[in-house]
């Protein structure tokens, strides 16, 4: 491997790896955490799957690190292919830790229902998986543009794993939603809307005097943008299905 000669192109390639490495041991302690308090048992098996698979995506980002003559460091400042920084290195790995922990048992008290903490769980994760995808998109593009066909390799496959875990997190909305209504809103207040839909007709025919319910409901359209005007919701997964397999 040539790898050894060119340290200002591993150097850049170790700098984003080591923050991917942080991500995922950050992601560790918090699923380790989120796991005992999870309700839905869906919800409880991707999440201990996923912990599976973030062990093994930091295992393989500090492997390839290494090879790249780096140090798996979760200090994204620490320069990569300078083998110096071991104790720094697990300082800032403890420190990750403790942030990572400190985030369990706040996410204990959180939520008034073990739905209701479920649904916190899982939008915590969706977001976290948009930043773990965010990184490896970034490290999966250097990667080709250094012709690193390894790290690209190792980058995509990460990522994919990443976007199934958030599809995964977004199918447990609807379900996770429909039992906090059904814990927290008396069935009799559930199908009616009636004082609200009074309120918006007793609106609409108020500003139909004044402007046409055509020029109103056009411009309403403009105003709350082209994509949830155009795109209904259960058209979202195709799009991102779509978005994935072109990736
Ligand atoms: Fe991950």
């Amino acid at each position: 491997m040539a790898e050894t000669e060119t340290p200002a192109r591993n150097a850049l390639l170790v700098k984003y790896l080591n923050e991917a490495y942080g991500k995922e041991k950050q992601l560790e302690t918090a699923l380790a955490a989120q796991i005992p308090l999870v309700k839905r048992p869906q919800l409880k098996k991707g999440l201990q799957e996923h912990l599976k698979v973030t062990k093994a995506q930091a295992r393989g980002l500090e492997k390839r690190v290494k090879q790249l003559g780096g140090k798996a460091s979760t200090n994204p400042d620490l320069p990569g292919p300078d083998v110096v920084a071991e104790a720094a290195g697990a300082a800032a790995h403890l420190a990750n830790r403790a942030i990572a922990g400190a985030k369990g048992p706040v996410q204990a008290m959180r939520g008034t229902s073990p739905a209701d903490n479920d649904l916190r769980t899982v939008r915590d994760d969706i977001w976290n998986e948009a930043e773990e995808i965010a990184h490896y998109e970034i490290i999966e593009t250097a990667a080709a543009a250094l012709a690193d066909t390894e790290t690209v390799r190792l980058a995509r496959t990460y990522r994919k794993e990443e976007e199934r875990m958030q599809r995964l997190l977004e199918r447990q909305i609807p379900p996770l939603v429909k039992e906090v209504i059904t814990a927290e809103v008396p069935a009799a207040e559930r199908r009616t809307n009636r004082p609200n839909a009074r309120t918006r007709s007793a609106r609409t025919s108020t500003a139909s005097g004044r402007t046409s319910t055509a020029t109103r409901s056009g411009a309403a359209r403009r105003s709350s943008g082209t994509t949830s005007s155009r795109q209904p919701a259960t058209s979202r997964a195709t799009s991102g299905s779509r978005r994935t397999s072109a990736g």
